[in-house]
């Protein structure tokens, strides 16, 4: 699965892309990040990239010359063309079903916006996938791309150990509940016991009572997702 995410701030990934479990799927070459700068795209002498909006009002909005041919020169990197994937606020609200519908894809193109965001035509032209991480405001795409990163490789194959495979984590098409309360040792903790259940071995009893655990947490703390 390959991703190119275009942005005004690339160094803001270097931490992320060499942490464990995404650097170990680079190296495996199951996963690649390309990082581009959508400055090195700007048209005059000045590398602007960015302009006060028409009309008036707060902040910055990116120009659409140097997102648009950020984004032609970046499909032409790979003879197989990427899904535009534009991060915003008035995206689609990112759920495990967008999730795994991103994954379906072989190759993303994230353009991370910043300031009151790009220049509508921008949208016009790419007719990208607009896409939220939530209803709450931050700085920029970066982040949210990260997130989009983040929970799409869980699905690719070989990036998990097979043995805890994503298919199976919460909100996935198949389970829609939340995960079941988990204990380690001590089996006691400031008088606090693991569940005699989870200790005797029975895989039958285990299986059942951690479905309940799932229900009885739903319940309690998403009953929205009990009616979806
Ligand atoms: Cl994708 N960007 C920004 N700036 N804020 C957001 C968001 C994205 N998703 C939720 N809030």
């Amino acid at each position: 699965m390959r991703f190119d995410v275009l942005t005004l701030f690339p160094e803001m990934f270097s931490g992320y892309l060499t942490q464990s479990l995404l650097k170990l799927a680079i190296e495996r070459s199951i996963v690649s990040v390309d990082l581009h700068n959508i400055r090195d795209w700007a048209q005059d002498k000045h590398h602007s990239v960015d302009d006060r909006p028409y009309g008036g009002g707060p902040g910055m909005v990116i120009m659409p010359g140097p997102a648009v041919e950020a984004v032609e020169a970046v499909q032409k990197m790979d003879v197989t063309p990427g899904r535009v994937v534009m991060l915003t606020p008035q995206g689609r609200p990112l759920n495990q079903r967008l999730v795994e519908e991103l994954a379906t894809h072989p190759r993303l193109l994230l353009m991370c916006g910043r300031y009151e965001g790009f220049d509508q035509r921008v949208i016009d032209i790419l007719e990208p996938e607009e896409v939220s991480i939530g209803d709450f405001i931050i700085n920029g795409g970066e982040v949210a791309a990260m997130v989009v990163i983040d929970s799409v490789i869980r699905l690719v194959p070989g990036v998990l150990g097979d043995e805890d495979s994503g298919r199976y984590d919460s909100f996935s098409t198949g389970n829609r509940l939340l995960e079941f309360a988990q204990y380690t040792r001590p089996r006691e903790y400031r008088g606090l016991q693991v569940p005699e259940v989870l200790l005797a071995g029975d895989h039958q009893k285990i299986a059942k009572w951690r479905e309940e655990s799932s229900l009885q947490r739903t319940r309690k703390q998403r009953p929205d997702l009990l009616n979806e």
